[in-house]
């Protein structure tokens, strides 16, 4: 339990904390449609991919029942408009869609409902994919928490703790259960430029914690881990192809790369839901390019010349023959990973081939 929170449904409106603000101040927003909550989404209120999905099953909701629609079809076309709508904010992570196209289904299902109650079954769907969320990711606490030693130096990249998610997080829910089970950690925490989510909420969230960490600079984990004892890296997944190609936020595959030079184990972490079967490598992966300013700017303050050119992508591509193992809800696939990665959406433990 933490006394914050990412996104609630609160009797028909979507509040969200506004994690643009954080650490300096702890605001919640109101969304009362669907357009809004895809906005949230877009200008990053609500980030990280687990978190995007139940915001976009919410979205969903506030469709189905703002909707005038006087009958299924129309409720239907609605919820197809909806989702639409939804899916543009972002396009990176997989959650996103995948939580649209668990209501659509849903909705396929009950299409013989009255109106009623297809609207409440909606609402229903949303509310258990935000609850699941939180489940799901204290089971990937539990199943990561193997492969950290007592006494383990981490390093992090990016945000993956209960503000990337419903509640718990994924790479930082197996920090945070290694903490908890008693285990003495210490995360040296990636900045994350250029938007700064380990600076500012992985940071933040780990001090609620009481976990014991120091913020560096992405450019500084190489020299760590020349210099120091560093025994795994944890980053998180916005999509995780059926090769075990893995896109998560910009910089991940850097640290890869010194992982593998230094012979440190480098873990992808993240739900099923961040499963994309159906993209076979990663190079398939739509990789989003954000706003220049997010690089030219600190603040309000522009930091490069004004003719110089910027190129901003919000991800990047680790290929699978850097990544050590994939920790999910379902147990840790292991290379070769078109096979684990298979196996692991229908049994549980662990794959080790
Ligand atoms: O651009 P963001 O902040 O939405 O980036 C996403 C991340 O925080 C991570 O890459 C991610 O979603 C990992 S899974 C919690």
């Amino acid at each position: 339990v933490t006394d914050y929170y990412t996104i609630r449904w609160n009797d028909g409106v979507v509040r969200m904390i506004d994690q643009r603000l954080l650490p300096q101040e702890e605001i919640y927003r109101d969304y009362y449609t669907h357009q809004e909550v895809a906005q949230a989404i877009h200008t990053m209120v609500i980030r990280g991919a687990p978190a995007i999905g139940a915001a976009a099953g919410f979205g969903m909701a506030l469709m189905a029942m703002n909707s005038q629609a006087q009958s299924i079809e129309e409720m239907v076309s609605d919820l197809h408009q909806a989702a639409t709508v939804l899916k543009a904010a972002r396009p990176t992570a997989v959650n996103l869609t995948w939580a649209l196209e668990r209501i659509i289904s849903v909705v396929n299902e009950n299409l013989h409902e009255n109106l009623p109650d297809l609207i409440n079954i909606v609402i229903t769907t949303a509310q258990h994919i935000a609850d699941e969320d939180v489940i799901v990711n204290q089971m990937i606490g539990q199943v990561g928490n193997v492969l950290v030693p007592d006494g383990a130096n981490i390093i992090h990249h990016c945000n993956t703790g209960a503000l990337a998610t419903v509640g718990y997080g994924t790479a930082l829910g197996v920090i945070r259960c290694a903490h908890e089970s008693g285990k003495q950690v210490h995360v040296y925490v990636d900045e994350t430029r250029p938007r700064l989510q380990g600076a500012r909420l992985t940071s933040w969230e780990l001090l609620k914690l009481g976990v014991p960490h120091t913020v560096i600079v992405d450019g500084a984990s190489g020299h760590i881990m020349r210099t120091k004892k560093i025994d795994l890296c944890l980053v998180g997944c916005d999509r995780i192809a059926a090769n075990g190609d893995v896109a998560n936020k910009i910089g991940t595959y850097n640290l890869a790369i010194a992982a593998n030079f230094h012979h440190v184990p480098f873990y992808s972490v993240g739900p099923t839901s961040t499963l994309d079967l159906s993209t076979s490598y990663g190079d398939e992966i739509p990789i989003e390019e954000r706003d220049a300013g997010e690089v030219a700017c600190i603040g309000e303050q522009k930091i490069i010349p004004n003719q110089a050119k910027v190129y901003n992508p919000a991800f990047d591509i680790t290929p699978a023959k850097l990544i050590t193992g994939i920790i999910t809800e379902k147990g840790i696939a292991k290379p070769p990973y078109l096979k684990s990665l298979r196996k692991i959406t229908q049994v549980y433990g662990e794959e080790n081939e």
